[in-house]
């Protein structure tokens, strides 16, 4: 009966101290042997009939028999009495034999050095737990690991070990535990570990263990609510507004809670949202970390996805603490330094929430990426209004009726110029109630293209009686029909979705969406989203999104298939202007990567393109997946006189950064990491196309990376182009441009000259130059014609095989070409912070030919005239006239 009670007691009971939490397994009884020995003496033995034998707890226990009459063990481990060393412990083996899933290890004394481990194998839906209490002559604490001996609880899979993922270890010389040290393995089978390196006379411990079940309601059997683990990490977690709706249906917690963590551990969890208006409401119920070890065991948040995102709070010495951002990503960081002794803490516990949020009218995120260094954050910062309201969309006062909250609905007309104009925004039309037909009008300035991004729509009625439409123009409807053309607006949809279709912004893995995203051709778009109107209103069917209006005049001509990409022709009305870091955000809300924004600069014919960065922010690295944090491997920026070069370990595009390319990919300027503002501006001039990327490393919406100012300006200047010389004699000399004067100041020229002859002759070029530059910041060579039309590729693509390669140390330089190769092309590559200066001078000898046996010459885009035939200087050309007009056919006269 007192038995009986004493179990009862147990399971009833839950103990609880400083917020780490066991399971109960003993409770006092001192007046029992142990915990299954009731008495030592006054029972039957088995077998012999004697009464001197262990009289047994009676629920769960058998009598050890021969070998140690005199005590009594659990069930199904009784024939461990003498030595219980290098066993398994199997979970429902246990259950048959004492009823019991719980137990007690109590290893033999060993002599060091010497081994005893324990396999524990749970039944399905247990975790499995370990309480320790007792620890004698078992290793000592240095500082940072046990050494000499230790108990270790660890995954069964070997893998695990090799991972180097540190273990669970304690150590310690004569400890007594109370609260016991409790730890759960969460991975299945588990294997405790009782080891000790260096001699020692008497090395024990105690400890119980518990096959403790999942659903067990205090605590005991916490597992995480609502999230999904991520494939492939050590302890990353996902958890998704669609998966958390209600309070208390998303939990999360520190790896092996309620018991202590692990050591050396990074465990990342991802919040991350479907909507714009959605926050995230973080509740930390319980935090309990070793006092003053803020520097390593702490907690992050950071708004983004990436650990180097901006940091919102640090959180280590509260004990409990409730955080709200808003979306789209939030990330939580929860990083584990060494196991400090007396092992008295647990790690944390948090429910989430997702909230829509009401308020409007906020003021945009400003935050600039930040990453302060780790070991400077040792308690809670809070930075709440930095990121507070990621929407600040104003409708224009006249359809304010037709707003709510600030909110873009049905019936909106939002006008991008003049007063309360606003260039980007959001619309969602559950914003604002509606039956059959909802319309949102974007109304563009004369020079304006309009974007519309959806993220998310619910379409149900079937064989597309509910669908959206967006359309080019402005179009008004009234009730079912619509004022004007219906044939001409099917014409102008540039999107249509049918119903039903549904998309959400984010996969189940919690990646965004490929974006789903249209341009206009002219300044206005409508958005129409209709439904059959005989439905129930009860059925939730929306669309939103995000639109943004683009100034083609002043920002360049927007490609319309790529995320962020504009073209400046040289021809163009504006021939100098601005660009900086994109300033529509909201269109970019379902960016959560990579963000590449280029301009790319065409300067027509005879033209060069001037591109000066004028001002640039601190940029920020991102971390390849599986590696180091960063910090220890930012980008860097070199200048030198080809150009300034990104210098970094991992690829380009993980770090933020501007680059100017040349058409072939050539760098011409890349700038990184901790910029010297005094070495701007930078400056290059160009008198081929060059691309502005900007490049963020991870963009989030929250934090959008950094900013720049470039200026450009297109300049007339006929001093490279490409160009055909059919003149038997002539020159080519460099000539100065004016130069801004900076230091970073580079010139970048691929000039292309074909030298053209329909005569057959013998040509000599000399090229001079007195300036003292290496063959790398410029140089001329000389090629063979390679046959190539030229007319699409422009004359570059005729240089053929190499002939001679003329560098400024050459000074002077003449150059034979072989009789009768007609044709040559002479290409000048430049990229240095001088311009090239140089001359070149050729001459051609014309021999009388009365039999022409090779093939006629190649003829370049300019054929020969008459006129120019009439420049060839007579000196040099010895007799013979050579006439070829438009048709190959030779005709040799005296
Ligand atoms: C318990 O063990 C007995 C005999 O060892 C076996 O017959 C029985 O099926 C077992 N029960 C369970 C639930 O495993
Ligand atoms: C337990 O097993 C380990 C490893 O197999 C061995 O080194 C150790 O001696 C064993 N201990 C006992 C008491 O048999
Ligand atoms: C503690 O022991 C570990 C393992 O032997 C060693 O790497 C570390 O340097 C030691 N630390 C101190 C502070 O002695
Ligand atoms: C509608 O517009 C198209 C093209 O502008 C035109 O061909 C057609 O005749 C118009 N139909 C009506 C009914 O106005
Ligand atoms: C855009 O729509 C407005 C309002 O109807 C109209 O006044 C304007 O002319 C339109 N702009 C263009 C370029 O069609
Ligand atoms: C480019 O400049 C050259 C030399 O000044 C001139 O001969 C040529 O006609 C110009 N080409 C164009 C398209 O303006
Ligand atoms: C070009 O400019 C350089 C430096 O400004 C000057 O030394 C040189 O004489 C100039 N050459 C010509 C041809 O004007
Ligand atoms: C010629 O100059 C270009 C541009 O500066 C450079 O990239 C290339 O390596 C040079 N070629 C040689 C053979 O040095
Ligand atoms: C280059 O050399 C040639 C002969 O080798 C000479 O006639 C010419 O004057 C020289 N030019 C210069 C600029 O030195």
């Amino acid at each position: 009966m007192r038995q009986a009670l004493w179990f009862l007691l147990t399971i009833a009971c839950t103990v609880v101290s400083a917020q780490i939490a066991w399971t109960p397994i003993f409770l006092d009884a001192s007046s029992q042997v142990d915990l299954w020995t009731q008495s030592s003496t006054g029972c039957a033995c088995p077998g012999d009939g004697g009464e001197d034998c262990a009289c047994c707890v009676r629920d769960g226990a058998c009598p050890c028999g021969d070998v140690t009459p005199t005590r009594c063990a659990q069930c199904g481990l009784e024939q461990y009495c003498s030595s219980m060393c290098n066993i398994t412990i199997d979970s429902r083996i246990l259950k048959n034999k004492s009823g019991k899933t719980f137990g007690q290890i109590k290893s033999p004394s060993i002599e060091g050095p010497g081994a005893c481990s324990y396999f524990l194998q749970p039944d399905a839906g247990q975790r499995v737990e370990i309480q320790l209490y007792r620890l004698v002559s078992a290793g000592r604490f240095n500082g940072s690991s046990c050494v000499g001996g230790w108990l270790q609880l660890s995954g069964a899979s070997a893998v695990r070990n090799v991972d180097g993922v540190a273990e669970t270890r304690l150590c310690g010389e004569n400890e007594r535990y109370t609260p016991p040290v409790v730890l759960f393995a969460d991975h299945g089978a588990s294997t405790l570990d009782f080891r000790i390196t260096e001699k020692t006379v008497r090395s024990q411990f105690l400890a119980f263990f518990s096959f403790t079940s999942l659903s067990n309601t205090q605590g005991m059997g916490f597992h995480p609510r609502g999230g999904s683990r991520i494939p492939h990490t050590d302890c990353d977690w996902l958890y998704q507004d669609v998966s958390c709706r209600g309070s208390g249906s998303c939990v999360l917690a520190s790896p092996g809670y309620p018991g202590l963590y692990p050591p050396h551990r990074r465990c990342r969890y991802l919040f991350a949202t479907n909507s714009v208006h959605t926050r995230v409401k973080i509740i930390f119920t319980s935090v309990l970390l070793p006092e003053d070890h803020c520097t390593s065991d702490y907690l992050t948040l950071r708004a983004g996805s990436s650990p180097s995102a901006p940091l919102l709070a640090t959180i280590c010495s509260e004990k409990s603490a409730t955080l709200e951002y808003p979306g789209p990503n939030l990330l939580l960081e929860f990083n584990s330094g060494p196991l400090v002794p007396p092992y008295n803490y647990n790690g944390f516990i948090a429910k989430l929430e997702f909230l829509e949020r009401l308020e409007s009218s906020v003021p945009p995120p400003t935050i600039v990426a930040a990453s302060p260094p780790l070991a400077a954050l040792t308690h809670l910062t809070r930075h709440a209004d930095r990121t507070a309201g990621m929407d600040n969309t104003v409708v224009t006062n006249e359809i304010s009726h037709n707003k709510v909250n600030g909110r873009i609905g049905c019936g909106a007309s939002v006008r991008s110029y003049g007063a309360g104009g606003v260039r980007s925004g959001h619309f969602d039309t559950r914003s604002t109630p509606w039956r059959s037909q909802c319309t949102i009008h974007l109304l563009g300035a004369p020079t304006d293209v309009v974007q519309v991004s959806l993220f998310n729509y619910n379409l149900r009625l079937q064989s597309c009686r509910s669908h959206i439409e967006i359309l080019e123009g402005f179009h008004e409807f009234i009730g079912r029909g619509e004022k004007g053309n219906r044939s001409e607006r099917g014409d102008r949809a540039l999107l249509r979705v049918c119903g039903p279709s549904v998309r959400e912004a984010r996969d189940p893995s919690g990646r965004f969406l490929i974006r789903q995203a249209v341009t206009s051709k002219g300044a206005n778009l409508t958005i129409l989203v209709r439904r059959a109107t005989s439905q129930s209103i009860d059925e939730e069917e929306f669309v939103d999104g995000a639109f943004a209006f683009h100034d083609e005049q002043h920002d360049g001509t927007v490609s319309p298939d790529a995320t962020c990409a504009t073209t400046h022709y040289g021809l163009a009305a504006l021939r100098h202007g601005g660009v900086s870091a994109p300033s529509h955000h909201h269109i970019f809300w379902n960016i959560e990567e990579r963000l590449l924004c280029t301009h790319l600069f065409m300067p027509a014919i005879n033209q060069s393109v001037t591109i000066e960065i004028q001002r640039l922010d601190r940029m920020w690295s991102a971390e390849p997946p599986g590696t180091a944090p960063v910090g220890s491997m930012g980008c860097r920026t070199a200048c030198g006189d080809a150009g300034c070069e990104c210098r970094a370990a991992t690829p380009l595009h993980y770090h933020d950064h501007i680059a100017l390319v040349a058409s072939d990919g050539t760098h011409l300027s890349c700038l990184c990491g901790d910029f010297q503002a005094a070495w701007l501006p930078v400056v290059v001039r160009s008198w081929t196309s060059v691309r502005l990327e900007y490049s963020v490393a991870h963009y989030t919406y929250a934090s959008r990376g950094f900013d720049y100012a470039a200026a450009y300006s297109f300049n007339d200047d006929a001093l490279c182009g490409q160009r055909t010389y059919t003149t038997h004699s002539g020159e080519i000399s460099s000539r100065n441009v004016s130069v801004t004067g900076t230091l970073n100041e580079f010139f970048y020229q691929q000039c292309t000259w074909v030298l053209d002859s329909n005569v057959e002759r013998q040509l000599f070029i000399d090229i001079t130059s007195e300036q003292d530059k290496s063959c790398g910041s410029w140089n001329i060579t000389l090629h063979e014609w390679s046959g190539i039309a030229a007319h699409n590729t422009g004359l570059a693509a005729a240089a053929g095989e190499l002939l001679y390669t003329f560098c400024a140390r050459h000074k002077n330089h003449t150059y034979t070409l072989p009789w009768r190769l007609n044709t040559v092309v002479i290409r000048l590559v430049a990229l240095s912070r001088q311009q090239p200066l140089y001359m070149i001078r050729w001459r051609s000898q014309v021999v009388r030919a009365n039999t022409r046996l090779g093939p006629p010459t190649p003829a370049p885009a300019a054929a020969a005239t008459a006129s120019q035939l009439e420049n060839l200087s007579s000196e040099i050309c010895l007799s013979v006239f050579v006439i070829q007009l438009l048709v190959r056919i030779n005709v040799i006269v005296d």
